[in-house]
């Protein structure tokens, strides 16, 4: 067994304890990150690519900034497809000139894990039986097991940046939590094909008959395409032909003539979530990012929240250091959890009002179309929509 000692002990490399070794690293506070999986495995997951300024500027504060700022692509509005119109939205002009950029999750890790390497900051990737101990109190610690050999590392802080169904959160007493959660009735099946995007300057979100689709890209000749599908099909279930036929008929005819397409070089199956753990703080232990919060994927704010949490949480802990002041500490779960729920009711609301749910029928079809209609000549929904979709300020209240 060894014995190691550090300060922040994060458990997790996804872009959430990444974007905090990033942050904590500049403010000269040392941390080591824990994570089960390989460097391969963590980038091989292909999640969404919509950031919010808020995130943007997080990237450059961790000084990863120069992938998103020569990569990304500045979206200044999206397109609703309804009763098979597309009409735009000019989130740009509703919000006073905000913007979103479209620069995948698998991009941002990707710089994330580069900037580390090259800094040789420490990470311990394959960890197997990682637990957590003692964070109560006032000595926590983390042990796991690496190549057979026990370690344990000793450290002030426990960061639970380990996603959904990660260790951080169910090694908290079941009394001292509360979970809030929504599980929709569908999926989403996503495709990934080296074909040009078919709108590359706004996300298309469309809503028909048949279910939701959604055009999106992560390059000029890289694109990602979704179709709300029953939970209980299989990837196997659609062919690349079929997925293809399936965007063309939830969209308008001129999109639908117009989209390119290719052989899949990723294809998966998502399920559609709701979830809030209350709090975010137990003792020495923080959660952050999917560990504490699951949003649907309508509306992208999946990375966004983890990345606020992750100001929240580094602006805390190196007022702690710095100033020797908790106050951050003490307010991290509060803040975050006010953030996090206007982003779970943005995701709600734009799933509910995008997708197709079976219990509601025709008269739930036309309730939607109404909204839509209604929203895309309402100046003062369409700015709800829009100041939404840039994300709210990180001080909102
Ligand atoms: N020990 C160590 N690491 C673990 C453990 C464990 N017991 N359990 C899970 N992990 C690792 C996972 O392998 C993963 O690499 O924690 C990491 C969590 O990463 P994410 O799931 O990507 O979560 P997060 O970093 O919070 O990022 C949130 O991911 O799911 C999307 O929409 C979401 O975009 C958002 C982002
Ligand atoms: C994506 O690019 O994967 C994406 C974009 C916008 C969304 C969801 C996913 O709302």
């Amino acid at each position: 067994m060894t014995t190691t000692r550090t300060r922040v002990a994060i458990i997790g490399a996804g872009p959430s304890g990444l974007l905090l070794g990033a942050l904590l690293h500049k403010a000269d506070i040392d941390h080591v990150i824990i994570e089960r999986q390989s460097p391969d495995y963590v980038l091989g997951r292909i999640r969404a690519g919509i950031l919010e300024q808020v995130t943007v500027d997080l990237l450059h504060e961790a000084g990863v900034g120069q992938g998103v700022e020569s990569g990304g692509t500045v979206h200044h509005s999206i397109e609703l497809v309804f009763k098979n119109t597309r009409h735009p939205i000019d989130v740009t002009g509703l919000t006073k000139g905000k913007v979103v950029t479209a620069y995948g999750q698998t991009e941002v890790t990707r710089d994330l894990m580069a900037q580390r390497s090259q800094l040789n900051l420490p990470t311990v990737y394959e960890a197997a039986d990682v637990q957590l101990h003692d964070f109560d109190g006032h000595q926590p610690s983390v042990s796991y097991t690496k190549d057979g050999v026990n370690h344990r590392l000793h450290c002030d802080f426990i960061a639970g940046c380990d996603g959904f169904h990660g260790v951080a959160r169910a090694s908290v007493p079941k009394d001292a939590i509360t979970e809030y959660e929504k599980v929709y009735p569908f999926a989403w099946l996503g495709v990934l094909a080296d074909v040009p995007p078919v709108s590359s300057h706004a996300i298309v979100y469309a809503n028909s008959e048949r279910g939701f689709a959604l055009c999106s890209m992560r390059s000029m000749t890289r694109s990602r395409y979704y179709v709300q599908c029953p939970s209980s099909d299989k990837v196997e279930d659609w062919s690349d032909q079929r997925f293809w036929d399936e965007v063309r008929r939830r969209l308008d005819p001129e999109l639908a003539d117009r989209m390119q397409t290719g052989p899949s070089i990723e294809k998966s199956m998502a399920p559609l979530r709701s979830f809030v753990a209350e709090p975010m703080r137990f003792g020495r232990l923080f959660l952050a990012g999917d560990a504490a919060h699951i949003v649907p994927p309508t509306g992208a704010k999946g990375l966004n929240l983890a990345a606020s949490d992750v100001k929240y949480l580094s602006s805390a802990l190196i007022e702690h250091y710095k100033e020797k002041s908790d106050a951050g500490i003490d307010h991290y779960s509060q803040r975050a959890l006010a953030r996090i729920w206007r982003a779970e009711r943005f995701s709600w609301w734009l799933t509910t009002l995008m997708h197709q749910f079976p219990e509601s029928g025709a008269f739930g079809q036309r309730m939607q179309e109404a909204e839509l209609d209604y929203l895309v000549r309402s100046q003062a929904l369409s700015t709800s929509l829009a100041e939404n979709y840039v994300g709210l300020p990180l001080d909102f209240g």
